[in-house]
């Protein structure tokens, strides 16, 4: 049988964890205190503290009605006891004790819950919308699974603490502090045995609690992993089946799954101990209630009906025991998971706007690079003193080789990245001083490796504004090359790409986002290499429409290739990071530099044609 077969996998997956597995390292980040990660929640709590005051009342008072119902008991049971008949009061306040105490508690867990949904919302918003902001920093610095796991999973834990875990924590807070009042009333030396166990089982749970709450940041972290390992692999699935690396990439995800489970397994251990440890509690403190509240009953000493009020109270105080394991697990859970969100939520973006940005500062198109230099935080030096002048309406072109530099200026152009000395003007403005939602508006950026969403081509080509007529988007599919493509689809515009644009060949992909960004008539467009999928009769089309298209507007091309370049207003050559050259076509053939060098070699070894020409 192939050893890839499901049965093969899940018996695998499924077997008993080997003892090498379980030593297998695992990442974990540092634990904040617990409550102080549960207090960052305080802000989001902050618009719901009234009804969360609410709940608590009605979730606490409905422990304090409770607490009479023993009392009641223990009369009706002392009246039967001295051969009493008449038990109407007790019966009515029994039946009115229950009444009230179910509609406090349904009240008090009907806003609990209002709470934790709302709370969950805001959370899963701000994650959100926090991330939208961050720069390419930070998403080197967290795998992608792993801030889904954040985003979703944490919040889910934090979201099931409030729903249930922190109604069963106020249970256990309100009977503690209710039941040992009247419990002492009832037995003084009864109530010291009971709590006697209760303070060895409470020093015990919280030792095990503190390293619950350790194993459960690893399982958070490990499904982290989990996650990106499977979003990193079918993400690049086309790359594995090219060379059949099917077999061990599910070795690769075993072994993740494994760790997984590694952790899960150290974690349900240590909360079986904490189970045990509360059964055991609750069985011990009922022996002893019985048995010595038994013989205090024979001697007189204690009423029959006082001691089964004293049995209630226990009954009471162990049944918020014994759920005290799920509610303080789901505690550590939850604290474990704050942390973990809090640890994104606390970076701040690497770039934002001015304090004073501009919103609504025109752009016309001209742009100067000023003595622009940028080292990466690895030391890579990618661009030194870097001058360009561009004036509205200029068709430039970058010509570059690989590594020189080219998408690096681009991305400082549209404050990607913050330039390590000089800067950068747009209209005469420092692009620091423009808002990044205006710069970003008025430079459109086309990518030089094309992304796609799992759309239609209309969407994808309209992705900025969903309202545009088709008129639009078919001319700048014609502009684009990409119209054929379009029309040969079986739905035309509607047409699905397929996952990121898995249907389309590279050629189609990389015209598709040169059409979304074309579609935008930014007063300045930037493309990054765009053309390397075209042959250069289609490229000379292209740019031709694009000319025709964007008359009085600035063009920005990067590329490698000399055939672009012909077509410039003006040509800027980098070398290593620097200009080396400026000047047309003409002038830096004649001129015999690094322009000339490229244009002899290319037309000596001239690239194949790509794509499917239209
Ligand atoms: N995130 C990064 N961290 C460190 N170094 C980087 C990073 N991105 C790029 N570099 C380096 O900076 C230099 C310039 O990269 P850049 O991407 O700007 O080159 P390019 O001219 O666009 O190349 P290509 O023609 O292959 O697209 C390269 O040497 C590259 O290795
Ligand atoms: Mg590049």
């Amino acid at each position: 049988m192939n050893d890839l077969s499901a049965f093969a996998w899940m018996h695998r997956l499924g077997r008993r964890l080997t003892s090498d597995e379980k030593k297998m390292p695992r990442n974990a980040m540092p634990t904040l205190p617990l409550w102080n990660s549960l207090e960052r929640l305080g802000p989001f709590l902050s618009p719901y503290r009234r009804r969360w005051a609410w709940a608590l009342a009605a979730l606490a008072s409905a422990h304090l009605i409770e607490a009479n119902f023993p009392l009641l008991l223990k009369d009706w049971i002392n009246r039967l006891a001295s051969g009493g008949s008449d038990v109407t009061v007790s019966l009515i306040g029994v039946i009115g004790v229950a009444a009230l105490r179910y509609a406090a508690i349904s009240f008090g867990r009907r806003r609990n819950a209002l709470v934790s949904v709302d709370l969950a919302r805001d959370l899963r918003t701000g994650a959100f919308g926090h991330l939208q902001r961050q720069g390419a920093e930070f998403f080197a610095a967290f795998p992608l699974g792993d801030l889904m796991a954040r985003a979703t999973n944490d919040i889910e834990s934090i979201r099931l603490f409030f729903r249930g875990a922190f109604q069963q924590l106020v249970a256990i807070v309100a009977v503690m502090t209710i039941a040992p009042i009247f419990m002492v009333a009832q037995s003084p030396l009864l109530t010291c045995f009971v709590f006697a166990v209760m303070v060895v089982t409470g020093a015990l749970s919280w030792a095990l609690a503190k390293s619950i709450r350790k194993k459960a940041q690893i399982v958070q972290a490990e499904f982290g992993a989990l996650t990106d390992e499977a979003r990193r692999s079918f993400s690049g699935i086309r790359t594995i089946h090219a060379h059949a690396l099917e077999e061990s990439e599910i070795s690769r995800f075993s072994r993740n799954a494994t760790s997984y489970a590694v952790a899960n397994d150290d974690m349900a251990r240590l909360r079986g101990f904490l189970d045990t440890l509360m059964s055991a509690s609750a069985g011990v403190t009922t022996l002893l209630v019985v048995g010595v509240g038994g013989s205090q009953v024979q001697n007189a000493e204690l009423t029959l009906g006082a001691l089964t009020a004293f049995l209630l109270y226990c009954g009471m105080m162990l049944g918020v025991l014994k759920n005290s394991g799920n509610a303080i697990f789901a505690l550590l859970k939850a604290s474990a998971a704050c942390t973990r969100l809090f640890e994104i939520l606390d970076r701040q973006p690497e770039i934002i706007d001015a304090e004073d940005a501009m919103q609504n500062v025109e752009i016309r198109g001209s742009v100067l690079v000023d003595n622009l230099t940028f080292c990466y935080p690895n030391g890579r030096l990618a661009l030194v003193d870097v001058t360009m002048r561009i004036q509205p309406g200029e068709l430039i072109v970058i010509v570059g080789r690989v590594g020189d530099g080219k998408t690096t200026l681009l991305r400082l152009l549209t404050r990607q990245l913050e330039p390590s000395g000089g800067a950068i003007f747009l209209d005469g403005i420092d692009i620091r001083r423009v808002s990044l939602k205006r710069l970003r508006n008025g430079l459109t950026f086309v990518r030089q490796d094309p992304f796609l969403f799992s759309t239609s081509f209309a969407e994808n080509i309209s992705y900025d504004d969903p309202d545009r007529s088709e008129e639009l988007i078919w001319a700048a599919s014609r502009a684009a090359a990409l119209e054929e493509t379009i029309r040969r689809g079986p739905k035309g515009l509607a047409t699905p790409v397929g996952e990121k644009g898995l249907s389309l060949s590279g050629g189609q992909k990389q015209r598709t986002s040169l059409a979304r960004g074309l579609i935008r008539e930014a007063p300045v467009l930037l493309l990054d290499d765009c053309f390397s999928a075209l042959d250069t009769q289609t490229e000379a089309r292209v740019l031709s429409r694009i000319r025709m298209l964007r008359k009085g507007a600035t063009t920005i091309i990067v590329t490698h290739r000399v055939s672009t370049a012909r077509h410039a207003d003006r040509i800027f050559v980098l070398d290593r990071g620097r200009v080396a050259e400026t000047g047309g076509h003409d002038e830096l053939r004649c001129k015999g530099g690094l322009y000339a060098d490229l244009l002899r070699r290319q037309e000596a070894y001239p690239s194949p044609a790509g794509g499917d020409a239209e």
